[in-house]
């Protein structure tokens, strides 16, 4: 019997994954700012929502502007989603809650909705928190004002590792969005989170040629090529292979 499979939408991509996310896995979506990881996430929402799925996502106040107007440039209709019941958006300013809010309203909602699909964008977002928040609770815990990142990367980890934890525990099959840092080393700014997922997918633009190129790193339960692949942003399409 063949694996299921979430298909993203995209069909150059699908078919490298042998037609999509294996069900229920969690997969990392890397890159830098601007290489198109939103974008792919609401792709992979709006196809779920053309399958009539269950679909979820989850955002940060950014500079980027309301993610319906985004949806809206691709001819994604994300009002009218919402409207059927098939799509949920939630936003959070994470200079206002704490992550536990976070996780606590991402378990309310998966027991009222149960979603198929879900995007979280993004886990950096929570990295950088989760390093303000490190460094004041050690410094408090402690009883000093001296650094103390070894307690302070446990901690980072603490609530990475939880997050991730949480996510998977939704029994959806999630896309988590992560900003790849310029020049560093890992996959994540947290330098874990692609052990932790099932898969990762790498989009990268090339600033000498200005093509993009997409690889999938790693993928479990997938037979899949570790070729860069060059793939166009479209206006009224999205992503777009080859
Ligand atoms: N309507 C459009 N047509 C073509 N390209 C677009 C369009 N809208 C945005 N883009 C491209 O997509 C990029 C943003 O993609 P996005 O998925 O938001 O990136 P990120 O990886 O930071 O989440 C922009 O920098 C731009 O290059
Ligand atoms: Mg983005």
């Amino acid at each position: 019997m063949a694996m299921d499979r979430e298909s993203l939408g995209i069909a150059g991509l699908d078919k490298i994954l042998g037609g999509g996310i294996p069900k229920e896995t969690l997969v990392l979506v890397t890159g830098s700012a601007g290489s198109g990881k939103s974008i792919l996430g609401m792709q992979y929402l709006a196809e779920g929502v053309k399958k009539k799925k269950k679909c979820l996502y989850v955002g940060f106040d950014s500079a980027d502007g309301g993610i319906h107007a985004q949806a809206a440039q691709f001819g994604w209709e994300f009002e009218k989603y919402e409207k059927s019941g098939l799509l949920k958006v939630l936003t959070f300013n994470m200079a206002e809650v704490h992550v536990i809010a976070v996780i606590t309203e991402l378990e309310r909602l998966a027991r009222s909705f149960k979603p198929d699909r879900v995007v979280f964008d993004s886990i950096s977002v929570i990295s950088m928190y989760a390093e303000v928040m490190a460094s004041a609770e050690v410094k408090q815990a402690m009883g000093s004002v001296s650094k103390d990142s070894m307690r302070e990367e446990v901690v980072i980890r603490g609530t990475i590792m939880g997050l991730l934890s949480r996510l998977r525990h939704l029994n959806a099959t999630t896309l988590v969005i992560s900003e790849l840092p310029e020049g560093g080393g890992g996959l994540s700014r947290d330098t874990y989170s692609e052990f932790i997922c099932d898969g990762v997918i790498r989009l990268v633009r090339n600033e000498a040629t200005g093509k993009r190129l997409a690889t999938v790193s790693k993928m479990r339960l997938t037979d899949h090529d570790f070729i860069a692949h060059t793939f166009q942003i479209e206006d009224k399409k999205g992503i777009v292979f080859g």
